[in-house]
This record gives structure tokens, sequence and C-alpha cells, in this order.
């Protein structure tokens, strides 16, 4: 079995992070999203993996490699534009050929893995296997009918959802998807959708068969839903110290700090993970917190937040809490007269100013 993680597209919702960066290489406590879902792979057994890359090709290449990091073969397949999920996997066809193989989302992260899908598929047979989860809003997924247990109907963000099942971003298919994918036509956005095409083996009378997930799932489109999976990570991590804390500084809870960090003065309370050679002083770091490497915390108080590499945050008066600061940031208060704001911010930014 073969897996397909789909790379490209454009992070327009994370902007302005994804100005500068593949939303899937935002980190998660300190890991790259992408990363989760090489691992759920190569945990389910999976060696033989194809990328698809749009735009960011160049920065998933060099974070990734040729997967001998992981002891995986990796292929990279171009898209040039994101035409949608479907077209995708047609652009796939040459790599993926007559096997069988699992369709990842890459920005999804999924608690259980995948492993014991993969099993349920290669023991079932069926021509597809999709993933469903009940959800809030459904009108923001792909979303699925089922009558008496089988899947009849599914369609791509309705205005009108027909039940709170969402398809969660992880798919397995057999070659009938092939045939699918090659009749469907662009949808209203201008994307080939995977969900027509699963429409369409289940009007073909495949077997399409869904399965609930049980364990937490998150698409990380939005800066708050990668904020609640950085917290929901973080809650399984075992703290370990290797870096250098000092006598007047406190660790509570779950903590990894990481080489050549250093700690002066300050408290962390876990949740948390310090990445290498970051320097903590005479401040406060609360649960639910990934700050990556190098960055510099100064007199401050940060919380439920994910600080990404070279960023320095300096005697800010108030606890900064939820948010996601990219990398090389430099955050500091200004002198407290004139009272002035001096902001140099990127496009489409929304800063809150009490
Ligand atoms: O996360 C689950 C949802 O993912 C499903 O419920 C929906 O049915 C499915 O269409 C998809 O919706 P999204 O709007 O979240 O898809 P997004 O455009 O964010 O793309 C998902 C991933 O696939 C992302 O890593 C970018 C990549 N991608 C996307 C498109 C449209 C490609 O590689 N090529 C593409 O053409």
């Amino acid at each position: 079995m073969k897996g397909l993680i789909l790379s490209g597209g454009k992070g327009t919702r994370l902007r302005p992070l994804t100005f500068t960066q593949a939303k899937q290489l935002v980190p998660v406590a300190n890991k790259p999203v992408l990363f989760y879902g090489i691992e759920a792979l190569k945990e389910a057994g999976i060696k033989d993996i194809g990328i698809v890359v749009g735009d960011t090709k160049d920065e998933i290449e060099e974070a990734v490699g040729d997967g001998s990091q992981w002891g995986l073969r990796i292929t990279y397949i171009e898209q040039d534009a994101p035409l949608g999920l479907a077209h995708a996997v047609k652009i796939s066809e040459d790599f993926l050929r007559d096997e069988p193989f699992v369709m990842y989302l890459g920005d999804n992260i999924l608690k259980s893995g995948i492993k014991s899908l993969v099993e349920e598929f290669k023991e079932k047979k069926p021509n597809s296997l999709i993933l469903l989860t009940e959800v809030p809003d459904p009108r923001l997924f792909g979303v699925a009918e089922l009558k008496d247990g089988k899947v009849v109907r599914l369609v791509e963000k309705p205005k009108k959802p027909m039940s709170n099942l969402a398809l969660v971003g992880v798919y397995m298919f057999d070659f009938h998807v092939f045939e699918a994918v090659n009749v469907i036509n662009p949808s209203w956005r201008n994307e080939l959708e995977i969900t027509d095409a699963i429409q369409y083996l289940v009007d073909k009378g495949y077997e399409v068969h869904p399965h609930l997930v049980s364990g937490w799932w998150k698409d990380t489109g939005k800066i708050e839903d990668i904020l609640e999976a950085n917290r929901l990570i973080l809650e399984s991590i075992v703290g370990k110290i290797q870096g250098k804390v000092d006598e007047a500084s406190r660790i509570n809870g779950q903590v990894i700090i990481e080489e050549g960090v250093v700690v002066q003065n300050s408290i962390i309370r876990g949740p948390a993970i310090i990445g290498a050679e970051t320097e903590i002083i005479n401040s406060y770091i609360g649960p639910s917190t990934a700050i990556q490497e190098r960055c510099k915390i100064i007199q401050t108080e940060i919380e439920h937040s994910i600080v990404l590499e070279g960023s320095e945050i300096r005697d800010v008066g108030s606890r900064i809490d939820e948010s996601l600061i990219g990398r090389d940031v430099k955050i500091y208060k200004c002198p407290p007269k004139p009272s002035v704001y001096r902001l140099i911010v990127g496009d489409k930014s929304e800063i809150g100013i009490k």
C-alpha cells in the first residue's frame, strides 16, 4: 500500500503567517504539522509516499528531504495550481499505479494514528474507506449522509448540512478512484472535489465504507485550530530537561527543555516545550506553550501560545495568551511616553489594542 500526502494549496486562512511559510510546516509542539502525517503513515507500515506540492515546493522538500530521516521513500509530485483534492489524485496516477493507497491531507492531525484503519482496509478490501467524525459546524467540511450504516451522499461544505458527520482528511482508495477523478467536473469553486469522486464511487455501486473516528482530530487550517492541536499534543508529552535551569527558577508539570536552553529566574508551568538555545529570563511560561529554538523571552508572561524560531519578546507588560508568533519577530514595549503605537505589521494582520 502506498501513501499520498497533499501538501500543495495556499494557506490563505493562516495569513500573514503563510506569506512566508507553507501552512503544512507551521509547528505544532515544535514539529511541523506535515511530519505528523508522515509519521502516521510510517506507523501504519507504509514506506512509499508521494507528496503533492505546489508553490511552497522548495520549503517542503527542504524540510522533508528524501524521507531517509524516517527510513521512507518520498516522491514529490508537482501540482501546477491547487485545483482540488481529486485533481491531486489524478496527477498522482503514475506514482500510485494499481496499488491501493492512503490519502492524507498534510494539514491534518489524528490522535490515534491510522494503523488500525489501514489494517481494516487491507482486511475488508472495500474500494474506499472514509473517516468521519461529528463536528459542531459541518458547514466548514465535506459532509456525509449515512443510511443504515452505508454512505449515501457526500457534499463539500454544504450551506445546509444533512448531518453533523464531517469527512476527516484521511481516505483510502483502490484503483477505481482514477475512474472517478477522470470523469467528475470541477465544482463551483473550480476544484475537482474528492467528495464528488467518492459520490461517483457510491453511485456506481462501488463499496465505500465509513469509519467513525473516536479520538480527536484537527484540521489545522485556522489559527485557533493550530493552537488547539498544540494544546492537545502537548497534553501527552513527557518532560525532559536538557538545558540549564538556575536555582531561582521553577519547572512544574511536563516540560521539555531542549539542549542549550537557558532558564533564569523564571517559572515554566507545563505542559510546555522550549526549543534548543532559547533563553527564558525573568519570565513566566504557562501551559500549552511551545517555543521554538533560538528565541529570547525576557521579562514576559506567555501561555497557550506558539512562538516560532528566532523571535524575541521582552518587557511586555501584560500576559500574552492564545497567540501565534511568526519567525524572527520582535515584540517589546515602547517607552511609556509619548503615548503612541509604533507598528510594523504584515498584510491582513489583526491586532486588538485596548
Ligand atoms: O480537513 C478535512 C477537510 O479537508 C474535508 O472535510 C473536506 O471534505 C476536504 O475538501 C478538505 O477541505 P479543506 O478546505 O480543509 O481543504 P484544503 O483546501 O485546506 O486542503 C487540504 C490539504 O490539501 C492542504 O494540506 C492543502 C492540500 N491541497 C489542497 C488543494 C485544494 C493540495 O495539495 N492540492 C489542492 O489542489
